[in-house]
């Protein structure tokens, strides 16, 4: 876990934020072991921004993963800011709840701020309780 925490904030760095000047990197663990990074990039229009959590999601989607185990994010204001974990926001997960239907297994959420020492272990079942999943798309 601490590994993929480490791995979520080596992109953390990279994130594209004239906007927020905020720092989040995500790393999503597939059930084959296989690891995916994403970190976030932000838009003139804001609402075109798409998450750390998304863009790591859509890597893992794009070489044929789609059975995630564990999610880490890191993020905070500064590089070395100590302050909270971030959370992943509602869009997130929605997307996270449809990959732990799709895949039929709980998701684990760890959310951490920049520094891994304010860290919070979680799931997408405790975060997005009761989700919409369309019918069809489970276990497909
Ligand atoms: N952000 C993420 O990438 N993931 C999260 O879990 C929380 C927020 C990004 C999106 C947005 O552009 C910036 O952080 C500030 O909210």
């Amino acid at each position: 876990m601490v590994d993929l925490l480490t791995k979520a904030k080596s992109v953390a760095r990279h994130a594209y934020n004239p906007l927020s000047h905020f720092h989040v990197g995500a790393a999503v663990l597939c059930s084959t072991g296989e690891v995916f990074l994403g970190t976030f990039f932000e838009s003139s229009s804001a609402p075109v921004g798409v998450c750390a959590e998304q863009v790591a999601i859509g890597a893992a989607i794009t070489s044929g993963f789609r059975a995630f185990r564990i999610i880490a994010i890191v993020g905070g204001g500064g590089l070395d800011e100590i302050g909270m974990p971030v959370k992943p926001c509602g869009k997130c997960r929605q997307t996270l709840a449809d990959f732990a239907a799709v895949s039929g297994a709980e998701i684990v959420v760890v959310c951490s701020d920049m520094s891994l020492s304010q860290v919070e272990v979680t799931s997408i079942s405790a975060l997005l309780p009761d989700p919409f999943v369309l019918p069809m798309i489970r276990r497909s």
